[in-house]
């Protein structure tokens, strides 16, 4: 998935200085980027900036050869590419795109294309929402260009509204949506994420380590296998994934039960990756705790939480449910007996140590079928095999 050839396009707007951050995610996670800009998005950044993050000559001009082939970089770069992505597009590389009009390097680009062509527009908002221009994004849609829909905001000339480009980590979290398979179509996934916390007063309170990462990255694999993902989270130490159908807090082991509850229902799937916590405080204080002075520590008394995942399992019509089990030792035996325990159809074994607060994971999936054991890897390649056998078993 992540060794791909993005080529790069910068027309002329503030947002240029996100792009610069663009160009350091994508490359962070492998691909190989090369950066075309238009005459004034280089007034904006210098070619310079993205040359040296993107490692690979900056082209400017349609006709200018910079790496000494012949001449035709308009035509040959979207061959070499996976994918043509201009960002920010501006509302008149936008209006030149969506009637042909080939004028400058990126305009040529576009009309010479033969990869996948995206585009994350970036403009004031009356010229957003100028006729003209939702005419123009009509016509990218309809010619099958993915449009990255602009966030609403205070944007650079002080008025504030929809036109802001989306933020840097947001495209690169979107992008590889468009070249992922699609075996989630039209299923409906709810993920919970994250660890949750039970109050001992308003202060304090009983957590876990877990940062909520490997809940973000099935929410991530979901959404670009194209289901439409509805996620509970607890705490997180990570930052959301972009575009999800539905998101939603539920710090306690008891919130997350109900909001699980409220939204099960037509689920196709529900995939349990929240470390919730199997105990309450029974006798959580709405007042924050003192020291009585008397040197003896307050007593904790603690209540069993609701099983969310076992619940799930036991409903009349069940979504097809995926447990995740996290063991210190002993880890598949545990995690087998759990499978059973819970009564569901597939569980994610995997240690403690290796996963929990880390960014990289080693899982063995286990379900009637098969047992298999994948090699350490990113959160986000374990999410991946974990959508293949899910989309394969449902
Ligand atoms: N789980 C849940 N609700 C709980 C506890 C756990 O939904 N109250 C889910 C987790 O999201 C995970 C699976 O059950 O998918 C296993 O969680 P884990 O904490 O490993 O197991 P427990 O059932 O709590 O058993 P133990 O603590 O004895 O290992």
């Amino acid at each position: 998935m992540n060794n791909k050839h993005i080529l790069l396009g910068i027309s002329g707007g503030i947002a240029a200085y996100k792009s610069c951050e663009l160009v350091r995610l994508l490359k962070k996670q492998g691909h190989n980027v090369t950066v075309a800009m238009s005459r004034s998005a280089a007034e904006f950044v210098a070619p310079l900036t993205f040359q040296a993050l993107s490692g690979n000559p900056v082209l400017t001009d349609t006709h200018h050869n910079e790496s000494g082939g012949n001449g035709m970089a308009h035509i040959n770069l979207t061959r070499e590419a996976d994918i043509f992505l201009i960002a920010p597009a501006t509302a008149n590389t936008i209006a030149k795109t969506a009637n042909g009009i080939a004028d400058n390097l990126l305009t040529n680009l576009a009309v010479a294309r033969k990869c996948p062509m995206a585009v994350a527009p970036a403009m004031n908002v009356e010229m957003w929402h100028n006729p003209a221009n939702q005419r123009n994004i009509k016509q990218l849609i309809s010619d099958g260009i993915t449009v990255f829909q602009p966030a609403s905001g205070e944007q650079a000339c002080g008025e504030t509204g929809v036109g802001r480009m989306l933020e840097a980590a947001e495209l690169a979290d979107l992008l590889p949506d468009l070249w992922t398979e699609k075996r989630l179509q039209n299923k409906k996934i709810l993920i919970t994420a994250g660890a949750t916390f039970e109050a001992i007063d308003p202060v304090r309170g009983i957590t876990n380590i877990s940062s909520g990462q490997m809940g973000m990255a099935l929410a991530r694999a979901c959404r670009a296998a194209g289901a439409e993902v509805t996620l509970i989270y607890g705490q997180l130490q990570t930052a959301l994934p972009a575009a999800l159908y539905h998101a939603e807090q539920a710090i306690s082991a008891d919130t997350m039960y109900q909001a699980v509850h409220k939204h099960i229902g037509g689920q196709d799937a529900f995939i349990s990756v929240a470390a919730v916590a199997d105990y309450k405080v029974k006798n959580s204080s709405s007042q924050k705790l003192k020291k009585d002075g008397s040197g003896t520590p307050p007593v904790i008394e603690l209540a069993e939480n609701p099983d969310i995942l076992a619940s799930v399992a036991a409903l009349p019509n069940p979504p097809f449910c995926v447990g995740f089990a996290a063991e210190s030792e002993n880890v598949l035996e545990y995690a087998r007996a759990k499978r059973l325990r819970k009564n569901i159809p597939m569980l994610v074994a995997n240690q403690v140590s290796q996963t929990m607060g880390k960014a990289t994971n080693q899982i063995t999936l286990i379900d009637d079928a098969q047992e298999t054991s994948f090699p350490e890897s990113s959160k986000q390649q374990a999410a991946e095999e974990i959508v293949k056998r899910l989309a394969e078993l449902l």
